[in-house]
């Protein structure tokens, strides 16, 4: 099979790239006024002006012609069908599935069903318990072992069973009933339990035990510790009615002692980072209320469909993620920043650094060959302005080309004096000096008295690419269109970089010899260390000052 970097259409842009690296964004503003609004595309309520790229005319139809020799749109087709394109797996990959409008059907095969069946029906069966139980638990008819209604949930899970939900939540907490408090534990760590606990009354908690495999070790440690914490108080018979299950594992969910009438089910086509429109989103839905969850739902699936049947030149998540591959795999850039202007948004960067190093973070092709090509870049990023006061220093001044994405809102969830203007006022001028600098011609009349010799340390050379997404409110619909927004540029650099997406094979390492280091460190005599001579002092010396 030809190989990505040798298809003609790779070596026209790498043709290409030498025309446009020296090509300054301001010159190119300069030769056409009209490029801010001609370098814009809009769906779903949000808006994208790439306008401030070190791109030309020519750039992004080369780009897209490289995404049509890769099968990009066979690609999206069969996933929409639910073909098993995650194969080292054999599975589905259908969160697609999981907004989709319930009179839809996407037929699967999955390996515990006999045939085939509709997984847009199996879906919407668990919604309707969702909102059922959230219903239930929001209104104070769902009561704890003592007769009291439920204040606290916490979120018990791990990678996609917490980061999603937890960044949705937060990101609609203006949406959210007050009175019930909604937490999110993770970490084996004992601290992260035992702080979130703190002061919390048994009665009046509910642990949603959130796990896809229900075998993860940090969940499973940190879900006996909570049921310990319960009994103490309220004795084990209370379990049924403070623990319910998020998971695809009835057996497992039954053996830790939960009733599956309180479990709620989702399935192998759902990847672990795809999953906060599952039933993973639970603890989501309990906090905004399930109007909110399934308007969220309703925005996902309006960028579906966009993705879906929009042309590549006009498809929000194709542009942004061949945007992405040039820099990538052109221009050398090494990672990619998301900095929204939102602090609601503030676990944003956190969640894409999953679901987006998770999936694309690989160095063999689909043909089990190692690829002569970049993949995935890393993935970082704080809110606007806090991150200003931090490390964009570096992206203005530092030696490295560091691609970001704004995103930003025109109105506020809480317009305070003048808050929101400020915040915007530094949105835009970001973007701005990134793009155009400041020449040294220009440093005395921003900065005046500044001596000659401080003007190179007061120069800015620009060029540095920037992104922009604007959108009115971060409301549900919107916040539900821009993750999946997100979500499908993913796909679509995977299928470029002809890598599998959709599994994860890297984090299993790890895990493996994590086992065998506890037995060594549970021991009750240090037993012979067989590793490196590294971790094996490390692993002795724990010991000893454990
Ligand atoms: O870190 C690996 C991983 O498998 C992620 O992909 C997943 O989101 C996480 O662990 C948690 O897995 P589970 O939901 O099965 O507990």
């Amino acid at each position: 099979m030809i190989q990505r970097n040798e298809l003609p259409q790779w070596q026209a842009l790498a043709a290409h790239f030498e025309q446009v690296r020296e090509r300054h964004i301001r010159e190119l503003f300069a030769a056409d006024s009209s490029r801010g609004s001609r370098y814009a595309a809009e769906a779903c309520g949000l808006y994208l002006d790439y306008s401030k790229n070190r791109i030309t005319d020519e750039t992004l139809p080369l780009l897209v012609d490289l995404a049509d020799a890769c099968g990009l749109r066979q690609a999206i087709d069969d996933m929409f069908a639910g073909a098993h394109i995650n194969r080292t797996e054999d599975r589905a990959v259908l969160h697609v599935a999981l907004r989709a409008a319930r009179q839809a059907s996407i037929v699967t095969r999955a390996e515990d069903e006999p045939a085939p069946y509709n997984t847009v029906a199996k879906v919407w069966e668990v919604l309707d318990r969702m909102v059922e139980f959230a219903g239930k638990v929001r209104s104070g008819e769902w009561r704890g072992a003592t007769g009291k209604p439920i204040r606290n949930v916490v979120n018990i899970g791990i990678g996609g069973s917490d980061l999603g939900p937890k960044m949705a939540y937060e990101a609609l907490k203006a949406y959210s009933q007050r009175d019930l408090r909604i937490e999110f534990v993770s970490n084996v760590d004992g601290s992260h339990l035992a702080e979130t606990l703190r002061g919390m009354d048994p009665a009046e908690t509910l642990f949603i035990i959130c796990s896809k495999t229900f075998t993860t070790q940090e969940t499973m440690a940190n879900a006996e510790s909570a049921r310990n914490w319960l009994a103490l108080s309220l004795g084990g018979a209370a379990v049924a009615k403070h623990f319910v299950a998020v998971s695809t594992a009835a057996a497992e969910v039954r053996a830790f002692g939960i009733d599956l009438a309180n479990m709620f089910g989702f399935w192998e086509w759902v990847g672990g980072r795809y999953s906060l429109w599952s039933a993973v989103g639970l603890a989501t839905m309990l906090g905004i209320g399930p109007e909110n969850f399934l308007a969220m739902l309703g925005g996902a699936r309006e960028m579906d469909e966009h993705f879906r049947t929009a042309p590549f030149g006009e498809n929000l998540p194709v542009i942004l993620a061949l945007l992405g591959v040039w820099y990538n795999n052109f221009f050398g850039a090494e990672s990619h920043a998301i900095l929204p202007y939102d602090q609601y948004l503030h676990r944003f960067s956190a969640h894409l650094q999953q679901v987006d190093m998770e999936s694309n973070g690989k160095s063999v092709g689909k043909d089990g060959r190692p690829v002569a090509w970049q993949t995935g870049p890393v993935i970082w990023g704080e809110p606007g302005t806090n991150g200003q006061h931090a490390f964009y220093q570096l992206i203005h001044q530092g030696t490295k080309l560091i691609p970001a994405d704004f995103i930003g809102f025109c109105q506020s969830q809480n317009p305070v004096g003048g808050h929101h203007a400020k915040l915007m006022a530094n949105f835009f001028a970001q973007t701005e000096a990134l793009a155009f600098g400041l020449p040294a011609e220009e440093v005395p009349a921003t900065f005046p008295k500044t001596p000659a010799e401080l003007v190179p340390h007061k120069t800015f050379a620009g060029n540095r690419p920037t992104n922009t997404l604007l959108a009115a409110k971060l409301d549900p619909h919107t916040m539900g269109a821009l993750m999946a927004l997100y979500e499908h540029r993913i796909f679509v650099q995977g299928v470029i970089w002809n890598v599998f997406s959709f599994d994860q094979w890297g984090v299993q390492l790890g895990k493996v010899l994590a086992q065998k280091v506890l037995a060594e460190i549970e021991a009750a005599k240090l037993p012979e260390l067989k590793h490196d001579s590294s971790t094996n002092t490390l692993i002795a010396r724990f010991r000893k000052l454990a």
